[in-house]
């Protein structure tokens, strides 16, 4: 059955939904602010990656068959924006070294799997139990790190459902998450980053992050680029004196709070050193 057929046959409510849903059966749905214009499939694990029809309004609306849900969401919408507190924080930093062609920016989703924690079904970055509060960094105030300083404001979680709801948007382009920077070591360079004793082609997320609603102090990201998810990647361990043993297994980097994370992407090779 479509969800056009769906939306017909139980004349379910609509309601206006924050970013990327999920819980939702697997299948393509359509966002009916763009009058269906806008498609969107969710997969078998119910994550979802949403483009709104509008930047400026990052919504898309949907059906569902559960009226409590709708009404949870609304509030949620209508909410007044507190940033979050962090509780317990440590400066953690995130490298994936990544080759993109140029315009092409690098974003991190991540948090705890839902499958994992109780507490996620609510969407939206602020209230779901699954992602991390975070602050960024300054990194620099330089027109390179333009772009990135406009995405990362409003941005204050790690979270798996994409724009943050008072998230900036960067000439009409959208974050698809938490943004990365172009890091290098040169001193001589725009881009450059004391954390970075690597070199060229290092992004770079370095938040002071809430600890204690990790896993035991590790949580899990992966990359998006243009929209699309990075590939999975298997890394039984990293190198490092911060890696360890993973509380679950994922197809997602497993990264560590209060920790420099080292990745490639599309790759497992990684390594957590302390900073
Ligand atoms: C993080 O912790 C540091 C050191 O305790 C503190 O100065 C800073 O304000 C904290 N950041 C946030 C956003 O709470
Ligand atoms: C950028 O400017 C802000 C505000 O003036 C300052 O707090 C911050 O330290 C600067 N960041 C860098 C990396 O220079
Ligand atoms: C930057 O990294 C490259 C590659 O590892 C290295 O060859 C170079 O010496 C480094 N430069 C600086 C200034 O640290």
């Amino acid at each position: 059955m479509s969800f056009l057929q769906t939306l017909a046959i139980r004349n379910t409510i609509l309601f206006l939904f924050h970013c990327v849903p999920s819980g939702l059966p697997a299948g393509q749905y359509c966002d009916l602010i763009s009058d269906c214009a806008k498609k969107f499939n969710v997969d078998s694990n119910g994550m979802a990656d949403i483009s709104p029809h509008d930047g400026h309004e990052p919504f898309v609306a949907f059906t569902t068959k559960s009226k409590n849900v709708a009404r949870s969401i609304a509030a949620v919408h209508l909410d007044e924006y507190v940033p979050p507190s962090l509780s317990d924080n440590k400066t953690t930093v995130i490298f994936i070294k990544a080759e993109l062609p140029d315009g092409q920016d690098l974003f991190i989703r991540g948090g705890i799997d839902h499958a994992r924690r109780q507490g996620c079904d609510l969407m939206d970055a602020r209230l779901s139990g699954c992602s991390l509060p975070i602050r960024h960094l300054a990194v620099g105030n330089d027109t390179y790190f333009q772009k990135f300083n406009t995405w990362s404001k409003g941005d204050n979680y790690l979270d798996w459902y994409g724009t943050e709801l008072h998230q900036g948007e960067y000439n009409h382009q959208r974050p698809y998450g938490t943004p990365a920077v172009l890091t290098t070591n040169r001193t001589d360079e725009p881009g450059y980053s004391p954390y970075n004793t690597f070199g060229h082609g290092y992004w770079m997320v370095a938040v002071e992050m809430d600890c204690t609603r990790t896993q035991n102090g590790y949580f899990e990201i992966k990359a998006m680029v243009n929209g699309a998810w990075e590939t999975d990647v298997s890394s039984p361990t990293c190198s490092g004196n911060g890696g360890g043993a993973w509380p679950y297994n994922t197809n997602n980097h497993w990264a560590r709070c209060g920790y420099k994370n080292v990745f490639q992407y599309g790759s497992g090779t990684c390594s957590i050193t302390t900073l």
